[in-house]
């Protein structure tokens, strides 16, 4: 069987990574002990077993506590690095990195900090690993849209380091249109838009991440066949949706690998893709993602084509870039 080193070597963009969710056990124990912050755990072995979750906020608590190690840009730098030779290693030239400056600016972290630490990693990624990785600036969506607009305001003088908006962490109760004047003012500015929805939330928050923010993409909407008007509206607009096989495992949005609707989506005309989303809590970068979904849904080489050319129609990468792969 030929499928598994094909779905390994096949050039590939991720569209969905949470840098903060690419920081490994040892990493976070290390940046620890450098920068003299205490942990609620007494080693890598016991921080590991704490990574058993039952929905998405029991993630949540757990990765914003990991988080709160990052506190030089050289942090911001380690981690990212460590992230770039994980993706260069599984075939991805392509990466659009999410990162959340209100988990660090909470804690008297400087904007400047965390945007310039991520962004010259990606720098010599480019140089050095020819990985091909930009930033999107995501906006914690438990926190109100005040002070969404003031992290805006903090970012704006770095705005030629990220190339787009996000919208991340608690989604039930917190539906896109809460962010609907943020959102307006970053398509103004010229950024690209994307939002969090239908990954635990219904159909309607996908709607309206669509239709209130206006967003390019998806991220996960999973939930969306509920609703079988949104798959339409999803095909005729082709909207990528920016799937992730291991996380909806982790966060038993699926009870199982062999249950995930990754195959019925394609199968139906959507622009999926396949991602990591936090590799480091969820067990698996992009190649184990795409191994594992493979392995337990039954799709073929013609599913993996699909995934591939998805993954660059969907990024926002330069069109003399895209073409190269597509
Ligand atoms: N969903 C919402 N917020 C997040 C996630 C996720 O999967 N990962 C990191 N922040
Ligand atoms: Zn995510």
């Amino acid at each position: 069987d030929r499928l598994p080193a094909l779905l390994a070597a096949m050039p590939k963009a991720e569209l969905h990574i949470h840098i903060e969710g690419s920081l490994e056990p040892e990493l976070i124990f290390a940046l620890a002990q450098r920068n003299g912050v205490a942990i609620p755990y007494a080693s890598v072995e016991e921080l590991r077993k704490a990574y058993a979750f039952t929905n998405l906020q029991s993630f949540l608590d757990i990765y914003y506590a990991g988080a709160s190690v990052l506190l030089k840009e050289q942090d911001f730098y380690d981690m990212t690095w460590a992230y770039l030779e994980k993706a260069a290693a599984d075939n991805v030239v392509r990466s659009e990195i999410f990162f959340d400056p209100q988990t660090h600016t909470a804690r008297g972290v400087a904007m400047q900090t965390v945007i310039d630490g991520l962004h010259r990693a990606c720098t010599d990624a480019k140089a050095k690993l020819g990985v091909d990785a930009e930033l999107i600036l995501c906006f914690l969506r438990h926190l109100s849209e005040e002070d969404a607009f003031d992290t805006l305001e903090q970012a704006l003088p770095f705005k030629d380091k990220f190339i787009g908006v996000g919208l991340d962490s608690s989604e039930v109760g917190h539906p896109p249109e809460k962010f609907a004047r943020v959102f307006a003012k970053c398509r103004a500015l010229g950024l690209h838009l994307v939002a969090h929805a239908g990954e635990e939330g219904p159909p309607a928050y996908v709607w309206s991440a669509l239709d209130v923010l206006k967003v390019e993409r998806i991220d996960h909407g999973v939930q969306s066949p509920k609703d079988p008007e949104l798959v339409k509206r999803l095909a005729k607009d082709r909207i990528p949706l920016t799937v992730c096989p291991l996380s909806n495992l982790k966060l038993c949005v699926f009870p199982q690998l062999a249950d995930h609707n990754l195959k019925a989506l394609l199968d139906a005309g959507l622009v999926a893709t396949v991602n990591s989303d936090d590799p480091a809590y969820f067990g698996g970068y992009m190649n184990e993602n795409f191994l594992q979904t493979f392995a337990a849904t039954g799709m073929t080489a013609q599913h993996a084509y699909q995934l591939a050319r998805n993954s660059f129609e969907g990024s926002f990468a330069r069109e003399a870039d895209k073409r190269r792969y597509i």
